[in-house]
């Protein structure tokens, strides 16, 4: 191969043009990855890179408060997702490490996490309550069931902690049956990951934060999406014993959900 050849494939590695699979649908989430892949063995699918710039990156790349550091993180995460325990996640470390910190401060019965996709986040959760509270349950909801990852559900840490409750987050037959779950005078952390889109994140915090305990929280994920602030300022009016936990956020410099680390008095 020419040198030339070499030096723009690389430039265009740089600028991302050679990333893996990106949502076209406004949520966050990486493709579907076959198993067992890696998205690095995946083919370079430029269009899904683009559509994703368009979707979510352009707010990223506009915000003067982002550093070059958090912009390359959020470019390679798309590039590169992480794996727990061998099945894909859309995070990032440093907000698995807050999410272990917190779960570890509230110990909760019940993470009710809205946006399954691979499985691999609520597998992590439930391997972080093995520690924090061994008697605390997952319920993890999400529209499509069928890109779970089998080596999600087939994990005893699934079969022992999970449930995964099929349908729209803020369909009512979906709340009933969580809220019928939970049940009282439970301990509960709420995470919401499905879709970003303003009005469906203003009717899921509506919905979910009365499940929220004293002293736990609902955590607004990739809060980088367009109007999402003005969903948190509406929402925290609305609700003043919520408060954003700016200090949880600012922790190991870089977060995906930046203001969305709601805690409840
Ligand atoms: C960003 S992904 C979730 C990522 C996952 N929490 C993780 O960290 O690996 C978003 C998921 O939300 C799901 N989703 C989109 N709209 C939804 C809705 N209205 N109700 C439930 N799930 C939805 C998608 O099917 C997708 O699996």
């Amino acid at each position: 191969m020419k040198w030339s050849t070499v030096a723009v494939a690389t430039v265009l590695v740089v600028l991302g043009f050679g990333a893996g699979r990106m949502a076209q649908d406004g949520s966050d989430s990486p493709g579907p990855l076959p198993a067992g892949a890696r998205s690095s063995e995946n083919a370079p699918d430029r269009r899904r890179a683009h559509t994703y710039d368009g979707v979510g990156f352009e707010r990223v790349k506009a915000d003067s408060t982002l550093s070059p550091l958090d912009r390359l993180m959020l470019r390679q995460r798309k590039k590169q997702p992480i794996f727990f325990l061998g099945v894909p996640m859309s995070q990032i470390p440093s907000d698995n490490w807050r999410f272990a910190e917190l779960l570890h401060e509230v110990r909760p019965d019940y993470i009710v996490e809205a946006g399954t996709l691979f499985g691999g986040s609520a597998l992590y959760y439930a391997a972080l309550l093995e520690f924090v509270n061994p008697a605390g349950r997952v319920l993890t909801v999400d529209i499509n069931a069928d890109q779970i990852d089998p080596r999600a559900r087939e994990h005893e840490l699934w079969k022992q902690r999970v449930t995964f409750v099929h349908g729209s987050s803020t369909a009512p037959e979906v709340i009933e049956q969580i809220v019928a779950t939970i049940g009282t005078g439970k301990k509960v952390v709420v995470t919401l990951d499905t879709l970003h889109a303003p009005d469906h994140v203003a009717r899921e915090l509506g919905l979910y934060a009365p499940l929220v305990s004293s002293g736990s929280y609902i955590v607004v994920q990739d809060t980088y999406f367009e109007g999402l602030d003005g969903v948190i300022d509406a929402f925290l009016a609305a609700n003043p014993e919520f408060q954003v936990d700016r200090q949880l956020a600012r922790r190991f410099v870089f977060t995906k959900h930046t203001g969305g680390f709601l805690r409840r008095r």
